[in-house]
This record gives C-alpha cells, structure tokens and sequence, in this order.
C-alpha cells in the first residue's frame, strides 16, 4: 500500500483543481494533429528541450533504470531515451495524446524497446503507483499548466512518493523571468487567446522551494540558455580566461531562460530512525 492518505473525493480526476478542462481540451485537441504536427521538427522547442530537460536527464544518468514520465503528450522523450532505461511509464490526463503516442511508439520503435514503454491514463495530482516504485521521477513542461499553488505542490509531492529513496525528480518548468515571453503569454492569457488553455510561470527559486518542500535536495539547475560544453584546458590561457567569463554570464543569463528546471535527489531513508 502506498503511504497517502485516503483521497478527498472532491479531488479526483478533472474537477478544476488538479486539472484544468480548458488545458484538457486543448491537449485533447492538439493530440488529433499529431501526426500533422511533429514538436521534433521545431527547432527552438528542441534546443529548448536539449539544454534543459536532456542537460539533467544526463545528470542523474538513466541507464537501465525504471522512469515515470508525467505529462508525457507526443512521445518525444520516449523516442529519444528508448535504448537507455530499463522500463518507462508515460502517463498525461489527455486520453487522446496517450492513444496517439502508443501508436507512434509502435510504428517507429522496434518491438524489444517499444515493449519497455506504457501509457497510463493518470492525474499528475493523484499518481496511481505504489511508494517508491521508480528509480527517477521526470516532469517535463507540464506543471506550468496546474490550476492551482496546492495542485503543483502536490503534483511534485506525488513524484517524489512514487521514486525510491536515492533516486531522482526532475522538473522542468516555464520561467516567469524570461520577460518577453512572460508579456506574451499574460496578454493571450487576458485575450483569452492563450492556445493551451492555461499556463503558471514559476521562477527558477520558486520550483526550488516546491522540490525542497516535498523532501528533496536540489542538485543540478539547467535552463534553455547554457553555456555550450567545451573542454578547455589546451586551449592558451587567454582564450581560456575569456571563455569562462563568457560561460559564467551565461550561467547567470540562464535564469532569464524560457524553460528552467532542477534535477533533485530523494533522500535515503535514515537508518537510525
Ligand atoms: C506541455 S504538455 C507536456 C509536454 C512534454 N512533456 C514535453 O516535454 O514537451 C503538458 C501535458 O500535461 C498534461 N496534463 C495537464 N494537466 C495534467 C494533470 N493534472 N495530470 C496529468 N497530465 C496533465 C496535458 O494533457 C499535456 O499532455
């Protein structure tokens, strides 16, 4: 049995405070273009995705290790990781992006890694798994469209419950500092424009503070602006000095980023209590 206490029936799947039905719909919707519409043929939500979520992916090293993806839409990570990790569950709230992944999981992967993927129909709020039952815990880009300050808390509470003590949560997240950005997705907000229904902007020290707040230690930051990784020591002394100039205000810059995130550690239950 897991650890949480009995739901709150008012709670549960689609009642507006764990879920957004405009959100829904719209993912609803979007999942039907799918094969119209291919997100690895856009290049910015490419890098974008590269220097963040694959950056920390990196960092906690996924080999051989079971995940649970939550939030996963079109299969892109799936696809990506597929000959790395030992099992991954994909789960999202749309019935239809879980439907439309499957099959291209199956038309584009080879039986034997195909195989080691499913899709479960799942609240990010309310995670249908056992404690401690996966190695790392990701959440790419999802929570920025949680209707409420409790329901992303508990959506990272409900990953960190659902990886094993020493394992990993990573989350990514929209940054409410990258200010253009930001300017734009209030004025679709307020135009009611806004394509997918709903979105929080978090700053980098506020997806910090949730992680810290589910018990777990933060241990790598990335954003969609990095510093390129470029081995330097042979290179001349000038050279090297104004490269690691260049590279620590990037660092800097990168809270400015559009996409943010921590990979976190959970804790190792302490033996002594
Ligand atoms: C921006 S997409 C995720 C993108 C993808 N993970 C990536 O990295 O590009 C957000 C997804 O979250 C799902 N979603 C929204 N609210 C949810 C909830 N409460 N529980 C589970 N999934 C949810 C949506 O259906 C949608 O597929």
């Amino acid at each position: 049995m897991n650890s949480k206490e009995a739901p709150d029936s008012s709670d549960s799947m689609g009642n507006g405070r764990s879920q957004d039905p405009r959100v829904i719909a719209a993912y609803e919707e979007m999942a039907r273009g799918f094969e119209d519409r291919d997100p690895r043929d856009q290049r910015t939500y490419m890098i974008s995705k590269l220097n963040t979520d694959y950056v920390l992916m990196e960092t906690v090293d996924i080999e051989n290790r079971t995940i649970l993806n939550v939030g996963c839409s079109f299969p892109v990570d799936e696809l990506y990781f597929a000959r790395k990790f030992a099992r991954w569950t994909a789960v999202d709230a749309s019935h239809s992006s879980l439907a439309a992944s499957r099959t291209i999981v199956d038309r584009e992967l080879h039986p034997e890694l195909a195989g080691k993927i499913s899709f479960e129909h799942a609240d990010a709020c309310d995670l249908p798994f056992e404690d401690s039952t996966f190695d790392v815990t990701v959440s790419m880009s999802t929570f920025d469209h949680l209707p409420s300050a409790a329901a992303r808390q508990e959506a990272v509470t409900e990953m960190a419950r659902t990886t094993r003590p020493g394992g990993f949560v990573i989350v990514t997240v929209a940054n409410r500092w990258c200010l253009p950005y930001a300017l734009g997705i209030r004025k679709m907000s307020r135009e009611k424009t806004l394509h997918y229904g709903y979105a929080y902007l978090f700053s980098p020290l506020e997806i910090r503070a949730i992680g810290r707040r589910a018990g777990l230690d933060p241990i790598h930051f990335a954003s969609s602006i990095s510093p390129p990784t470029v081995w330097l020591p042979g290179y001349p002394i000038a050279v090297r000095w104004s490269a690691r100039a260049v590279f620590g205000l990037m660092r800097l810059w990168g809270y400015f980023g559009r996409r943010v995130g921590y990979a976190f550690r959970k804790p190792q239950e302490d033996s002594s209590t």
